[in-house]
């Protein structure tokens, strides 16, 4: 199945720890539950997301960081099968591209470029991110239709935030497509520090903070050790339900938007 109006969603922001790459495995499964074709692509050297789906990064497969360095590499030849989803893995290569993108004309469009190749296939390509700042993140940026922004909600750090929403905007000259789709409050406990956070982010973000909240769980940390999502080592979890639920709300934002813009929500690559 082929689809029409597939959505490039990155999830994104400065700072590590914020459950990144949790949600980008998890919000994937979710969809692919709900029916949806996915492709998860990690664009961090850590390789995180692909550990976490059960891909061993240390093997030397044909990895993101091929797609990047050498245009004649299929995408195709990248994308390994797993249940649920397919999967562009990353490994420590990762981080020796990222050096050599500096000295590379148009490098950070390099991923827009070969993602391109390939999104018609799926309603959603799901990109984990690197937090730190340079043309892996700005690669991420420029292929992006759509962002969630994790925020730890143990501590709001909102100075970083605003860092990122500063590189977006500089990014809308070559990705005008790109928006912030919204907040997402994880490890959400029953503490004081966690409600002021909380507080805090819809303060300066309003409507835009997602009201999905991930709550904290023990099975976030249990289930990668396994190369599980959630939906596998614990299914109708509160865990499970919370990224079923963020998966529906961001069905929802992403229908309104197209309601609102179609021609310039998604698939404007
Ligand atoms: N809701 C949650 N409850 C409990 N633990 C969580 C939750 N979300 C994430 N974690 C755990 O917190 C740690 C950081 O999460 P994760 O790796 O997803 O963050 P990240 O933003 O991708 O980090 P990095 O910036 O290093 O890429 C991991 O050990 C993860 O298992
Ligand atoms: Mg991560």
């Amino acid at each position: 199945m082929h689809s029409s109006q597939s959505t490039i969603l990155a999830v994104a922001t400065q700072k590590g720890g914020t459950g990144k790459s949790t949600t980008a495995v998890n919000l994937a499964h979710a969809f692919a539950l709900s029916g949806k074709k996915i492709l998860v692509v990690d664009m961090d050297p850590q390789g995180n997301a692909s550990n976490s789906l059960g891909f061993k990064t240390k093997d030397q497969g044909i990895s993101i960081a091929d797609l990047i360095w050498d245009k004649s590499v299929p995408v195709q030849s990248a994308i390994n099968k797993r249940t649920g989803m397919d999967v562009i893995i990353a490994n420590t290569n990762l981080a020796r591209v990222e050096r050599g993108m500096l000295t590379m004309v148009n490098s950070e469009l390099r991923l827009a470029q070969r993602l391109r190749e390939v999104r018609s296939a799926y309603d959603y390509i799901i990109i984990d991110s690197t937090p730190s700042y340079g043309p892996l993140l700005n690669s991420v940026l420029n292929v992006a239709d759509q962002l969630v922004v994790p925020v730890d909600s143990n501590y709001f750090a909102l100075m970083g935030i605003q860092k990122l929403l500063g590189e977006v905007e500089e990014i809308r000259i070559t990705n005008p497509a790109i928006n912030v789709l919204g907040y997402l409050m994880t490890m959400v406990d029953r503490t004081i520090i966690c409600s002021q956070t909380t507080e805090a982010v819809i303060q300066n973000f309003g409507a835009a903070t997602f009201d999905t909240k991930i709550r904290r769980s023990v099975a976030f940390r249990e289930a990668p050790t396994l190369g599980q999502t959630v939906f596998e080592y614990a299914p109708g979890s509160a865990a499970a339900g919370d990224y079923s639920k963020l998966s529906v709300e961001i069905e929802g934002r992403i229908r309104a938007l197209r309601a609102q813009a179609p021609s310039t929500i998604g698939g404007a690559l």
